[in-house]
């Protein structure tokens, strides 16, 4: 989901408020797919790397999630949308870990979609993780990863004109589709997601065969 912090600067706003409108987009997008009869959909909301931004846009972050998590519980619980997390929560403090942990609990029997939201998430990170279990207990890496007992991503969407992966999903995107778009993250629209299911449907997969 690029894009957020060039919204808002074009528009003369702080970059938090392209982040709320970014929010949102997540959402509609997810109902979107859900529509569509997507059965997965993943959202790279926070990585690993962005804590590395100024303290004042981690922080705006942060208080985005804490203030928007319990809106976003309702909003997945009233479409019937599984909540998962993808990365390590426990770096956001005990409270929001907390309001997290309760959003994931309240929607586990959601049936409509899984959304998948990656929050302090890397995929070094993940597989150095999933590394080091898959040794200890004998089991393929692939068991181990956040997104262990859901297919491979099909289609990936990256937002915000960037060409590049940004260690998203690295174990999972070997054979996924790539789309990249120059649309900033909250101006993207079901009409755009529609387009790309189109066009995927013309891509000839061959997975290396
Ligand atoms: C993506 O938008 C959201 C996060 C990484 C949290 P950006 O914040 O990267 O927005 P741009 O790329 O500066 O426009
Ligand atoms: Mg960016």
């Amino acid at each position: 989901m690029d894009g957020n912090g060039r919204w808002a600067t074009k528009r003369s706003l702080p970059r938090n408020t392209g982040h709320r409108e970014g929010i949102n987009a997540m959402t509609s997008i997810a109902i979107a797919c859900k529509g569509l009869g997507i059965p997965y959909v993943s959202f790279y909301a926070f990585s690993t790397e962005n804590k590395n931004r100024p303290k004042q846009e981690v922080d705006g972050l942060i208080g985005l999630m804490r203030d928007k998590f319990d809106e976003l519980r309702d909003d997945f619980n009233d479409n019937d949308i599984k909540l998962c997390v993808m990365g390590d929560i426990s770096y956001f403090g005990k409270s929001l870990e907390k309001k997290i942990n309760d959003a994931v609990e309240k929607t586990k029997n959601n049936k409509s979609i899984v959304v998948n939201v990656a929050l302090n998430y890397g995929g070094r990170d993940e597989l150095s993780r999933a590394a080091t279990l898959s040794a200890q207990r004998n089991a393929p890496i692939s068991e181990f990863l956040y997104t262990s007992g859901q297919p491979d991503p099909d289609i990936l969407i990256r937002t915000g004109g960037e060409k590049r992966l940004s260690n998203f999903m690295l174990y999972q995107l070997a054979y996924t589709e790539l789309f990249f778009v120059d649309t900033l993250w909250p101006d993207f629209t079901e009409k755009e997601l529609n387009a790309i299911v189109q066009e995927y449907y013309y891509r000839d997969r061959r997975f290396g065969k």
